[in-house]
């Protein structure tokens, strides 16, 4: 007797169809899975037959069992192939009715007393399951409404017997609804932060054109929290993208629980502690890094200084592709990362630089240093480089500076007249624009973004045409140079 199950394994986000083909060939009684590797073959046949055991179903124990989990060459992580797997054996069995398992696919984990456990990645599964016309996917109660987003009839089941009680005819499973979007948590309000005029238009700038911002002074001047005041500003994400998003943070198993559907654009802040894997994905079971977990959202790289050299370098590929390529055995798994950075930075390792009051104490020994862990190349992607002085004491004093709100709705209206039609240059711009390449110098990369961000102050002053006063507040933030004469 053959029966066949339907599962999916993950290469980077995209699902692969497995078919879980149960043989009970006559023979010396055995339990024998190939197609996974060695060790995770060993436990899975142990969770399968403890959870078949707890389920008060019968293990086929007078026969031979070949589980072939197809195709071979494919390699296939975790564990989440229990669930079809104990099914294809009870239908090789003739424990349940193997026509009617095959017009689903499944998912799990099985705890050795056959409760069904959720797996990351559930929502990229079912999505092809879709793709392959099958419309029922049979996985976790943790996982059913995560699986649903993708369009599928999502059938929660808590335990292995659930599962066959549904498969039998003999118990009804009402499917899984979609999700409610994730509650937007409460985000820190540009209200708090005091003076830095400077900074705040950088940031609006940044918000509407999905520029890359590095904000550069001595400590306790802000830069921290401006930064983290960007979400706050962003306008909530496309329907595609909270699926691309949600997709992701599936796949790395970060979903809430209670409501997974992500509709706010990400907001990722790794310690410089992470190592290069952790920031850009990787690792011998491909997981998305920082930058695919913060894809169409923000990358905060906070005192970018610390960060190791090679994590920085890294990021160079994903910052100009929006998509991060990582090797695995048999090829690549790629995954989306285009999102927008942040650095904060000290402009010397003291910290005293930039601040009038103070006198720098840094060796040139130091300095050079300091400044070498940023490359000119890594330094080239910041569309938006702004110097946050010390704060007077009258500015910190005045009362507080706009709220959030507003900033966001002149984000979303700039956000809207960007993506129609791009606004052409008028000829005083360009001439600024041809100006520029040769005094600052710009590269071929500096120049086509500055010419974005004057777009997007275009769009926010909502010109028709990108002038030559747009050019040029474009132009004022692109001086990464600065940073190092300073
Ligand atoms: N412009 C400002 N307006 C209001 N409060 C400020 C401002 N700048 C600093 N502060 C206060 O100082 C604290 C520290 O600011 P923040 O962490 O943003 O500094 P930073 O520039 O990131 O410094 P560092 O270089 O040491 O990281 C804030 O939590 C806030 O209380
Ligand atoms: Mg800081
Ligand atoms: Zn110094």
């Amino acid at each position: 007797m053959l029966a066949r199950a339907l599962t999916y394994a993950l290469v980077g986000l995209e699902p692969r169809r497995v078919d879980v083909e149960a043989f009970l060939p006559a023979g010396v009684p055995a339990f024998t899975i190939v197609g996974l590797a060695d060790r995770a073959g060993q436990e899975a046949k142990h969770r399968v037959r403890a959870g078949v055991a707890s389920a008060r179903l019968a293990w086929p124990t007078e026969r031979r069992i070949v589980v072939n989990l197809a195709p071979a060459a494919l390699r296939k992580e975790g564990s989440g192939f229990d669930l079809a797997i104990a099914l294809a054996v009870l239908a090789a069995s003739g424990q349940i009715p193997a026509e009617r398992l095959a017009g689903h696919a499944s998912l799990g984990e099985l705890g050795l007393d056959g409760r069904v456990r959720p797996v990351p990645g559930a929502i990229a599964v079912a999505d092809g399951a879709g793709r392959n016309g099958r419309a029922r996917v049979l996985c976790a109660a943790e996982s059913a409404a995560e699986a649903a987003l993708a369009g599928v009839e999502a059938i929660p089941v808590r335990h292995l017997a659930e599962a066959v009680a549904y498969l039998l005819g003999e118990q009804d499973v009402t499917p899984a609804m979609a999700p409610l979007a994730s509650i937007e948590t409460e985000l820190p309000d540009l209200a708090d932060v005091r003076g830095q005029e400077r900074g705040r238009r950088a940031l609006e700038i940044a918000a509407a054109g999905g520029h890359n911002l590095l904000l550069a002074g001595p400590p306790g001047t802000g830069k921290t929290m401006l930064a983290r005041r960007l979400p706050g500003i962003l306008p909530p994400l496309s329907r595609s993208a909270a699926l691309e998003v949600t997709r992701i943070h599936s796949v790395a198993g970060l979903l809430p629980r209670d409501r997974p559907w992500l509709t706010a654009p990400p907001f990722r802040a790794p310690h410089h502690s992470a190592s290069t894997a952790a920031i850009v994905g990787g690792g011998a079971a491909p997981r998305p890094g920082e930058a695919s977990l913060a894809h169409r959202g923000v990358l905060l790289l906070d005192e970018l200084p610390e960060f190791p050299r090679p994590a920085l370098e890294a990021l160079r590929q994903p910052l100009e592709d929006g998509v991060v390529s990582v090797v695995r055995v048999g090829g690549f798994a790629l995954f989306p990362a285009q999102f927008q950075l942040v650095g904060t930075m000290n402009l010397c390792p003291c910290g005293a630089r930039g601040d009038s009051a103070l006198e720098c104490a840094c060796t040139g020994q130091k300095l050079a240093a300091y400044r070498e862990k940023l490359s000119r190349a890594l330094l080239d992607r910041f569309d938006l480089v702004v110097a946050m002085p010390r704060p007077r004491a009258a500015e910190l004093a005045a009362p507080p500076g706009e709220c959030s709100p507003p900033v966001r709705d002149r984000v979303v209206a700039a956000r809207r007249r960007l993506s129609r039609e791009p606004a052409r240059r008028t000829s005083a711009a360009s001439e600024l624009l041809d100006r520029a390449v040769e005094r600052l110098p710009l590269s071929g990369r500096g120049r086509a973004r500055v010419a974005r961000v004057a777009r997007t102050v275009a769009a926010l002053a909502g010109a028709e045409r990108v002038e030559a006063e747009h050019l040029a507040e474009a132009l004022s933030y692109r001086s990464p140079e600065e940073l190092r004469r300073r």
